[in-house]
């Protein structure tokens, strides 16, 4: 079978086949612990249920404009003059379906093949792989220190000719780390003096901790007229909890949205207008629920720090935002693939190897589930890769004997 280059190229989702088994064991009533999700688990706010039923009561449900409605389009307006303090025009927003899409596209408007995209290891899965799909070549930046903080010369000594975009994602997925204000910064001036894209994917930026709050990077840009090459992306997916909904937007200026509206013009038209309806309501609704999420979190997040800590020989390093822990487990196994099944074979808790967010010897644990899920997940864990723990555990009724170390 003849399969093009490109098609050949692309990953499958290690993250995705490990939901799939985890779901299939869960199914056959296998007691799983899902420590892999990358969704908020609370309820659709109620405004964005309202809005969503008042229209499909109506049975009116039609294409909408490739770019989103014009109501769509005000509700992202105020949410950028609220969050960034920065007004913008309809003409410089594009609602898509999801951020995913809406980077996606930013990337199709922009890149050629070759040309090269920067972006700092840990990083989201997709990154590498929308980069490829546009036949460019993704190139992820390890901090030279070590640590989850890359620094402006991790970034310069990645710059060639071929440099087009850079990529920053602050609060991260999979780390938690938010950058600095003055990395953000120096990147905004490095871009705007080499002629870059920076693509700032903001989507976990309301969902961080101790009062700390990521960088606006409006606020260091010289330049933010029509030339300017900052693209925002933001989405409803998690700071509501909407991941099924499928609304994300990009904010850039005005020339660039017409080429993604056109590229998304042919790949999905517009988003679907009943999402667009029920992102409209949680965006412009109460916002009461996105805080209290954040405290949520902020809570699961110390309790899983807290048990951690009391894990001979695993280094975590706390997340300052987003639902997620990445902890380094290369003590007990380098190979974080291997880990992950052994983890999901033997004691069914589900963890993503960190291989898939560029960083082996790591697993990313998420804070997404209850309290009692990320208690029992740490102890079946421990209890599994610890020496020290007695040979036998019970899960439920099920009597487990460590037979493999
Ligand atoms: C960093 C990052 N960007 C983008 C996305 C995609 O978000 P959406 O659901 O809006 O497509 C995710 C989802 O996991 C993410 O973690």
């Amino acid at each position: 079978m003849s399969i093009s280059i490109i098609g050949r190229s692309i990953e499958e989702s290690a993250t995705l086949l490990l939901n799939e088994t985890a779901a299939i064991l869960k199914a056959k009533g296998e007691p799983i612990i899902h420590l892999g999700g990358g969704e908020p688990k609370s309820r659709t706010p109620i405004d964005a249920i309202t809005s969503f039923t008042g229209l499909i009561n109506s049975g009116e449900i039609r294409y909408t404009p490739v770019d989103g409605t014009v109501e769509m389009k005000q509700a992202i307006i105020r949410y950028t003059e609220e969050y960034y303090d920065r007004k913008v025009a309809p003409e410089n927003v594009i609602a898509s379906s999801g951020a995913k899409q809406s980077i996606m596209v930013a990337l199709q408007a922009i890149l050629d093949p070759q040309d090269e995209v920067i972006f700092p290891a840990p990083y989201w899965v997709s990154y590498p792989e929308m980069v490829k799909l546009c036949g460019a070549i993704p190139v992820p930046v390890h901090p030279e220190d070590g640590t989850f903080y890359p620094r402006m010369q991790d970034i310069e000594m990645n710059f060639t000719s071929y440099t087009k975009a850079i990529i920053l994602n602050s609060p991260n997925n999979p780390t938690g780390a938010i950058y600095s204000d003055e990395f953000i910064a120096d990147v905004v001036s490095f871009c705007e003096k080499n002629d870059l894209y920076l693509i700032m994917d903001d989507i976990y930026h309301r969902l961080c901790f101790n009062g700390k709050k990521p960088a606006n990077c409006y606020k260091y840009a010289k330049n933010l007229d029509e030339n300017s090459k900052i693209i925002l992306v933001n989405s409803v997916s998690k700071q509501y909890a909407m991941t099924g909904f499928r609304i994300g937007w990009a904010v850039a200026n005005k020339k660039l949205i017409e080429v993604m509206s056109n590229i998304q013009g042919h790949q999905t038209a517009g988003p679907p207008v009943l999402m667009q309806k029920a992102a409209i309501g949680a965006i412009t609704g109460v916002q009461s629920g996105v805080e209290s999420l954040r405290l949520t979190l902020e809570n699961n997040r110390n309790v899983m720090m807290d048990r951690l800590n009391g894990f001979d020989g695993v280094r975590p390093t706390k997340p300052d935002g987003t639902f997620y822990v990445f902890a380094d487990f290369s003590p007990y196994d380098k190979n974080s693939t291997r880990l992950s099944k052994f983890l999901l074979d033997k004691v069914r808790v589900l963890t993503m190897p960190g291989i898939e967010f560029g960083l082996d010897g790591y697993l990313r644990l998420s804070t997404c589930g209850s309290i009692n899920d990320i208690i029992e997940g740490i102890e079946r864990i421990k209890w599994a890769l610890d020496l020290n723990s007695p040979n036998e555990l019970y899960i439920g009724e099920r009597k487990l004997v460590r037979d493999w170390l």
